[in-house]
């Protein structure tokens, strides 16, 4: 089907390829799949493809005349405002994604300085090595120098001493998570805020992941400690909607302080021919689709149901973390607060654990060690995998005695050489090498991740990004 039918298909054939296309797609019904994806209750379901729908061809780019879509962001703004302990003056837009609302926060910070501190020539920001990758896309996008921190290797936490010494005359903005999607952990945010107040900086909190959850958690008796705008200095917020509020992919937002701050949020282009463009996000045209479907899910699930999902969500997380931390060999990683958590093997390859869960039916994510976060496996954890946990469990349990058996998934000379490739030396032909050994090993050429992940760990970030990069530039492209 790579060229356009001469004839148009019948929708019945056309919903038939659709199908067939999505034949190998990772399973999510049934709570399978402990990341990527967030399943709330079947019903609820039908709502959300309703409101998609129904505003699906609405375009958002405009609202003067879509005033629909005008009325649904005020009330996520005002609900999520109110919800991160915010006051009438903050004000936010809603986004595709937590990447987008991050890029978002960085630009504006950017202009912001450039308005307010015109003697900053190269602007940079000073990010935990914990903070999600897309505020290095955002560094790498806005030309904002990106200071990285380590984290205290036992708590994951950011120490806000090393924040501190790291910030210069050039810094204009701090960022801190709450909670930090590789471990779970929430960052200090109140240090953080006082460091910011102290250096008159701007303070970011990337509540993507955890803004939602975390205070029906705390209302549910867990130690949440105030992580947004209750906390002082803290000048903006993302928050995602399609992860912990169920909402349809393509939902978040980021929120500022006040008015003042979020104007450098926003573009205007008046000087062209055609129609004024004025962008306070980065997409111009875009479905209402995603905007009305999360303003849906929000008033039908409503505080008491998400609650509900909370207390479900708490469940599994306490059942799945107690159980890891009886099994021989692995340790959480970090004490995570909320829904996430990750787990690190001592003295064998934690990856094997992700094959062999995956033979069973089920997705658990590898994470690359770096930076004192020793290679690992996370979970995601929701409402739906309370359904789920009397089966996940002695699977994982299985999986990860597997693993414990397993010989090393590289043997130890191939990843000394491994480790030895200047990133430098990285070229097509060592590629192919490399992908080629790696699915020789595991035999399995589809599904059979440890032998890579085992190589990409070992090979530090420099080389693993440009054999990264190189694996989805073949992947985007006609197969050879
Ligand atoms: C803390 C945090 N920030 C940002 C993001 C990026 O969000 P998205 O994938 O919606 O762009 C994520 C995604 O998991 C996250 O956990």
């Amino acid at each position: 089907m790579r060229t356009l039918p001469v004839q148009g298909l019948s929708a019945e054939a056309v919903a038939a390829a659709l199908e067939d296309y999505g034949r190998d797609d990772l399973p999510w019904r049934g709570g399978g799949t402990f990341a990527y994806v967030y399943v709330p209750e079947p019903s609820v379901e039908q709502v959300i493809k309703h409101a998609y729908m129904r505003f699906l061809t609405e375009n958002a780019l405009d609202p003067t005349v879509y005033p629909s879509l005008l009325r649904f962001e005020q009330d996520i703004i005002g609900i999520a405002a109110a919800h991160l302990g915010g006051d009438a003056q903050v004000v936010g837009n809603f986004t595709s994604g937590g990447t987008e609302s991050v890029l978002l926060a960085v630009k504006t910070a950017r202009d912001h300085a450039r308005a307010m501190k015109p003697q900053i020539k190269t602007p940079n920001m000073v990010v935990p090595v914990s903070a999600h990758a897309c505020f290095h896309k955002a560094a790498h996008y806005f030309d904002v120098g990106l200071r990285l921190v380590p984290v205290d290797p036992q708590t994951f936490q950011v120490r806000v001493a090393d924040v501190a010494a790291a910030i210069d005359a050039d810094t204009i903005l701090l960022v801190g998570s709450a909670c930090q999607y590789a471990h779970g952990v929430i960052d200090p945010i109140g240090d953080l805020g006082a460091l910011a107040l102290q250096h008159e900086l701007l303070l970011h909190v990337d509540a993507c992941i955890g803004g939602f959850i975390l205070p029906f958690l705390r209302r549910l008796g867990e130690a949440v400690p105030p992580f947004a705008f209750d906390v002082p200095g803290v000048t903006s917020v993302s928050m995602d909607f399609h992860k912990y509020a169920y909402a349809a992919k393509g939902a978040s937002v980021v929120l500022y302080r006040d008015k003042e701050l979020r104007r450098h949020q926003i573009f205007t282009g008046a000087r062209w021919t055609g129609y004024s463009v004025i962008n306070p996000t980065i997409l111009s045209s875009k479905s209402g689709g995603p905007l009305a479907a999360c303003w849906a899910v929000l008033q039908h699930i409503g505080d008491g149901g998400y609650l509900r999902y909370a207390q479900r969500t708490l469940e599994a997380t306490q059942r799945i973390r107690a159980a890891i931390e009886a099994a021989p060999g692995v340790r959480v990683l970090g004490d995570p607060t909320g829904p996430l958590l990750a787990f690190a093997a001592d003295g064998f390859s934690v990856f094997p654990i992700v094959d062999a869960m995956r033979a069973k039916g089920w997705f658990v994510q590898p994470q690359l060690g770096f930076m004192g976060s020793p290679p690992n496996v996370h979970l995601s954890i929701d409402q739906s995998t309370l359904d789920v946990v009397d089966r996940f469990l002695p699977d994982l349990l299985a999986a990860i005695e597997v693993a414990r058996q397993a010989p090393p998934p590289v043997p130890a000379e191939m990843l000394a050489m491994v480790q030895a490739i200047p990133p430098d030396a990285y070229n097509r032909q060592m590629y192919e090498m490399m992908m080629a050994g790696a699915r020789a090993a595991d035999g399995l050429p589809k599904d059979g991740t440890a032998t890579i992940n085992a190589l990409l760990n070992a090979m530090g970030p420099e080389l693993a990004a440009k054999v990264m990069t190189e694996y989805f530039n073949d992947l985007y492209a006609p197969p050879r």
